[in-house]
């Protein structure tokens, strides 16, 4: 077991900013001559980072952002410029502001037949490029629900037993839209780094449920965040810390 570290602040801007400095500080430490990998979540808790990470004046100059290669940690089944669509969510806030090149950003591609289509196609970009010994991912940020859902993995969901495949497809999810692709946590706790962030006295519970109830996956999707090769890091305002 890897207990996580848990980072708490007074608010979502101090969080927010907090994180966007260990952001830069993670893509700094990466060795300069290969791409960083980081897989972004949805959510409104997540739009205030990437508003202080495109901030010219804080974050937006402080990293080589063309070194940058964007993933996703979970995808609602929209198409990818679809309002309610995670990769349209960091391409406004985040992408755009930049001015981070198409050929950076590998959406899920939500435009196939299918979640499960979409989510075999995924593994595939996932896996490109990543050289031997590396991990596939540096960097995930990971959201976390009322309901105590992280990415799209919720819980007792059948996606929390897999052990092998990276990203899953779902029909089922309790939040809408039902369909969705989701990383697992197979592939999550082979990354570098883990980051879950969460603020509001909504996600209390939730918080103290992941971080306090002992190990059950299958109902606290977060435990997952326990699992991993490298120690994980909660990310949480005073609202939301138990
Ligand atoms: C999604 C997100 C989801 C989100 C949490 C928190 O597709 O809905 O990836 O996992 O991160 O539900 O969302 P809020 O920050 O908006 O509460």
């Amino acid at each position: 077991m890897n207990e996580p570290s848990v980072h708490v602040l007074p608010d979502l801007a101090a969080v927010s900013d907090a994180l966007a400095r260990e952001f830069v500080r993670c893509v700094r430490e990466t060795p300069a001559a290969r791409p960083f990998r980081v897989a972004l979540s949805g959510g409104r808790t997540a739009e205030a980072l990437y508003r202080v990470l495109a901030d010219r004046d804080r974050y937006g100059s402080a990293v080589s952002w063309a070194r940058v290669r964007f993933f996703w940690s979970d995808e609602r089944w929209v198409p990818p410029n679809d309002p309610a669509s995670n990769h349209d969510l960091a391409r406004r806030c985040l992408l755009d502001p930049l001015g981070v090149s198409r050929e950076q950003v590998h959406p899920v591609p939500t435009w196939l037949a299918d979640p499960s289509a979409a989510a075999s196609t995924y593994e595939r970009t996932l896996a490109e490029g990543v050289e031997a010994g590396t991990p596939p991912l540096d960097w995930v940020l990971l959201g976390l629900g009322e309901d105590g859902h992280t990415a799209s993995l919720f819980p007792g969901a059948s996606a929390l037993a897999e052990r092998e495949r990276w990203v899953l497809g779902i029909e089922d999810s309790p939040k809408p839209p039902p369909q969705r692709v989701t990383l697992t946590w197979p592939l999550i706790g082979r990354a570098r780094a883990v980051h879950l962030l969460a603020a509001g006295a909504s996600k209390r519970q939730a918080v103290a449920d992941g971080l306090g109830a002992p190990n059950n996956l299958a109902r606290y999707p977060t435990h997952g965040t326990r699992l991993g090769a490298a120690q994980a890091h909660w990310w949480l305002d005073a609202a939301a810390a138990p």
